[in-house]
């Protein structure tokens, strides 16, 4: 039997901007995501640009990717940007450590991956070596991107074919820190970040660098006390965060034939989200009361076994239904907290993890993901409406979570848009708002669902999920009623 929510919408609370950036992907060196995925070579039969796939370029433009995490990831820590520009067939290859062991020749290297970015309208985000390299390296690779005066290291751009800097504004200094980024205590790591933090110049671009500290792992919220702490804000910009949506670390189950009760078990994992962001802004609030670090989420999303038959360091996994679940219901968690959190990225774009694309050859296809994170793209800068309603309970013998998710926006059209997930797989659930303060002549709405949680596209059917128009709401005077059906994203557009 249904159950019926009663929803507050707030548009007269202060409007914190839901910044694009929450809508981030990340893409490191890693099993295909970059070689055999976006990158497939000037020679190859696939159409390309400068070797990057046309059809990701495109899929990627539509989706409205605002940022860009690259190399790693852990690769970051073991990756020198020197080794991979110049002349291609003079780049010395790297022995990919972390992810299967395969050796990489470099030839998607800074130049390929910041015209990439460039291409798909997306700003970079490059994430620096610290753990095996040196400040030298760090602020060489600044220096290169950015300066556009005369230095050794502009020359050395313009020798290699780019003449004008790219400017990239958002820099990560090393990566998980704590773990494979060279396994660090907070306080060793936050003098670290001091040094480095200390020589990556602006170079007298009226940008400023935006610097990310390697983050907190899930729940080790010390981590962020201490680089909150001890680093001087007026080097920080930001600080990041690392959350994955995982059963059991040590038996993660397959990406596809699950149980329902291993549903609730990554969506628990996905919905811990909330708490995570919730106590380290705490935290962040405690020595940043005006808010002007960041929270940058950058590494989320769900995690299971490869697929049988795949390399186990190559991360390759379907996506489904629960991994729309996940997308949404993260993704209103983040627009809800969007005073803090101003960056997330998904991990990874193409053929890792929770993927947006998946290749195979010449063959490409769009996730539930992907469907999600384009449904919710209207969120991008519009101003977060506060929601409050009481979810109703999706039960599984002993476990309860939440059934219904939602975070709302105004953009700068005044269309309102109202993002709504129900992760219960066997009840709809109605929800009803009065609309009275959001004055709108038309509702819309799309959805995305399928009749099987386990349901994915594949390459014999990549149009198996996809958003349709949603018709199942009443609009009478200023009553909104809708009715989300089982283990679906809605999305409502006001206006
Ligand atoms: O996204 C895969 C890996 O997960 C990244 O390389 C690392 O930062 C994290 O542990």
């Amino acid at each position: 039997k249904s159950q019926s929510i009663q929803v507050t919408i707030d548009s007269q609370a202060g409007k914190p901007v839901i910044n694009r950036n929450i809508y981030g992907h990340f893409a490191e060196h890693l099993g295909a995501c970059i070689y055999g995925g976006f990158f497939v070579g000037d020679s190859s039969r696939i159409p390309n640009s400068a070797g990057v796939r046309n059809d990701i370029i495109d899929a990627l433009k539509k989706l409205k990717v605002p940022v860009l995490r690259w190399p790693g990831g852990c690769f970051a820590d073991t990756y020198h940007w020197k080794d991979g520009v110049g002349a291609k067939a003079k780049r010395p290859s790297i022995v990919n450590t972390w992810w299967g062991g395969v050796t990489e020749d470099n030839s998607f290297g800074t130049h390929d991956f910041l015209n990439m970015c460039e291409k798909i309208g997306a700003a970079p985000y490059l994430a620096g070596n610290v753990g095996s390299g040196t400040v030298q390296e760090l602020t060489e690779w600044v220096q290169y991107v950015n300066f556009g005066g005369a230095s050794p290291m502009s020359k050395m751009r313009k020798d290699n074919g780019r003449e004008n800097p790219w400017n990239v504004q958002f820099w990560g200094v090393g990566n998980e820190a704590w773990g494979c980024g060279g396994n660090m205590t907070a306080e060793y790591y936050a003098n670290e970040y001091r040094k480095y933090a200390t020589f990556m110049s602006d170079w007298g671009n009226s940008s400023k660098l935006f610097r990310i500290a390697s983050g907190a792992n899930s729940g080790d919220f010390k981590w962020t006390e201490v680089l909150m702490r001890d680093i001087p804000h007026h080097m920080l910009e930001g600080v990041a965060l690392h959350h994955y949506a995982v059963i059991d670390w040590n038996n993660k189950s397959s990406s596809t034939a699950f149980t329902e009760q291993q549903y609730m078990s990554s969506l628990k994992s996905a919905l811990k989200m909330e708490e995570l962001v919730t106590k380290h802004s705490a935290i962040m609030d405690k020595y940043d009361p005006a808010k002007k670090v960041a929270l940058i989420v950058d590494e989320w999303g769900g995690w299971y076994n490869v697929e049988p038959g795949t390399n186990p360091g190559f991360l390759f996994q379907q996506n489904t239904i629960r991994d729309a679940m996940i997308a949404g219901v993260t993704l209103n968690i983040f627009n809800n907290h969007a005073d803090r959190v101003r960056m997330a990225n998904l991990a990874q774009t193409v053929n890792v993890l929770q993927a947006v694309i998946l290749t195979n050859r010449e063959k490409m296809l769009l996730t539930p993901t992907y469907h999600v994170m384009e449904m919710y793209n209207v969120h991008q800068d519009a101003a977060l409406v506060p929601v409050t309603f009481r979810s109703p309970d999706y039960v599984l013998g002993n476990d309860t979570l939440a059934a219904v998710s939602i975070s709302a926006s105004t953009d700068t059209n005044g269309n309102t848009h109202i993002s709504l997930v129900n992760i219960d797989p066997a009840r709809s659930h109605e929800v009803r708002f009065s609309a009275g303060n959001i004055k709108h002549k038309a509702i819309s709405g799309r959805i995305l669902s399928s009749p099987k949680i386990q349901d994915f596209n594949s390459f014999e059917q990549p149009d198996k999920i996809r958003p349709v128009p949603f018709n199942g709401f009443t609009n009478t005077s200023d009553l909104v009623t809708i009715k989300l059906p089982p283990a679906s994203v809605v999305v409502l557009k006001m206006n």
